[in-house]
This record gives C-alpha cells, structure tokens and sequence, in this order.
C-alpha cells in the first residue's frame, strides 16, 4: 500500500474542486486550448490522476482523456466519482498507454513524487514517443533557488523544482517551452510558489 492509498479518503474530502485558485483552472484550460487548435486529435493522457476531477473537466472541455495513477486507493475514489470515465493503474512511466495516440499529456503534482533523475529519462521516453507537436503541461510545487529540492511532502517523498530548472528537462527531452506560470499562493494553504510550464514535441 503507498501512501497515497492510506489517504485517499482524506484527499478527496479535502480537495473536492479540481482547481484550488482560478490561475491551476487557466493553465489547464490552455492546455487544453493548445490541443484541440491542433492536428493531432483530442486524446490527452492525465499523468498521476488522483481523484479524477481534472481528467473530468478536461473531458467537459470536450478531450478525451486517459487517466491513469499508481495508487489503488486514489483509482478507487477516482470511479466513484466520475464512474462514466476509465482510469487505469499506471505511473508515470505510462507502460499501458499508446503515446503515438496522444496528442497531450498533463502531469499536475504527480512527476513530485518521482525522483529527479528519474524525471529526466521519463520525459525523455515520453518525447522519444509522442508525435512532434503534442503538447506537455507538468505542474507542480517550485523553489525560488535553482535546482530540485527533496521537501517534506505529507503523503510521500517528494521534490520541489525551479521553473527554469523543470524547462531545461524538457528542452534537453526534445520539448519546446510555450509559456510558464508561477503562483504564489496564501501562505497556510500551500506552503510553496507552484509552476506551471506548457511545452510542445520539438518537429
Ligand atoms: C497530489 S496528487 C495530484 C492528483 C491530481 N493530478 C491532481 O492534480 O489533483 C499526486 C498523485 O500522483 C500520484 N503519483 C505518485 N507517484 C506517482 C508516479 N510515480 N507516477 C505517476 N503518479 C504518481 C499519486 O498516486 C497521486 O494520485
């Protein structure tokens, strides 16, 4: 059992929205924006699903979404809640998912939870995968120092990046960077500023 599974409950009674600010819903929905003005078709993998409401509102936005996360626990409250959706056991590593397909992939405060060198060859893989042109969106808590740094994460370990640090893994995977956000939000509820960075398969 990881730990995600021990908290599953807990996560989906605390995180009942899929957004906690308007910026995280902006991010994802110009994602999405960048998907459906392309030619790549509407299918979008969501990396890390937890409970499911993005995967949800992504497919409310009219994508077609594959959900996949490791823990049991959290695919679990992800079918109770959006039983009309698919979600598969999976990691990062995406061994079920056909990428060539894909035209999108979106890994919010999931690819935390992998270690940094690790980090690297997965994006690595899913370049090496995804047709040039399909776009990433990776999310997650950020350091105002450069570099990764492990932090103390409720649930599992986990590692912080810089912005320019989690841009430069993607370019040196084969992505070109789009556009990049940094929230800072009110100290109590998340304890970090948080990125978001939107790249696109180099041709
Ligand atoms: C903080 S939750 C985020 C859930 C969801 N992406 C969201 O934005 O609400 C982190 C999720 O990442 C998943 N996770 C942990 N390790 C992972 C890995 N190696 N690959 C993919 N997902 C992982 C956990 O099971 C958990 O559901």
């Amino acid at each position: 059992m990881t730990g995600y599974d021990a908290m599953a409950q807990t996560y989906a009674d605390l995180f009942v929205d899929a957004f906690s600010s308007p910026l995280e819903q902006a991010a994802v929905d110009a994602f999405a924006c960048h998907v459906r003005a392309g030619a790549l078709g509407g299918r979008v993998v969501d990396v890390g699903c937890g409970v499911g409401h993005v995967a949800a509102h992504l497919v409310a936005t009219g994508l077609a979404v594959t959900a996949v996360d490791p823990s049991d626990g959290m695919l679990a409250q992800a079918r109770r809640a959006h039983p009309e959706l698919s979600f598969t056991s999976d990691d990062a590593s995406l061994r079920t998912v056909d990428l060539a397909s894909a035209a999108g992939v979106l890994a919010r405060f999931s690819l935390i939870h992998v270690p940094p060198d690790r980090v690297r060859a997965v994006l690595s893989d899913w370049a090496s995968r995804l047709r040039p042109s399909s776009v990433v969106l990776l999310a997650g808590q950020s350091t105002d120092e450069p570099g990764v740094a492990a932090f103390d994460h409720a649930v599992a370990p986990a590692w912080r990046w810089h912005p320019d640090t989690i841009a430069d893994a993607l370019a040196d995977a084969g992505f070109t960077e789009l556009w990049r956000t940094v929230s800072r939000p009110a100290e109590g509820f998340h304890r970090f500023p948080e990125f978001h960075v939107c790249a696109e398969r180099r041709a």
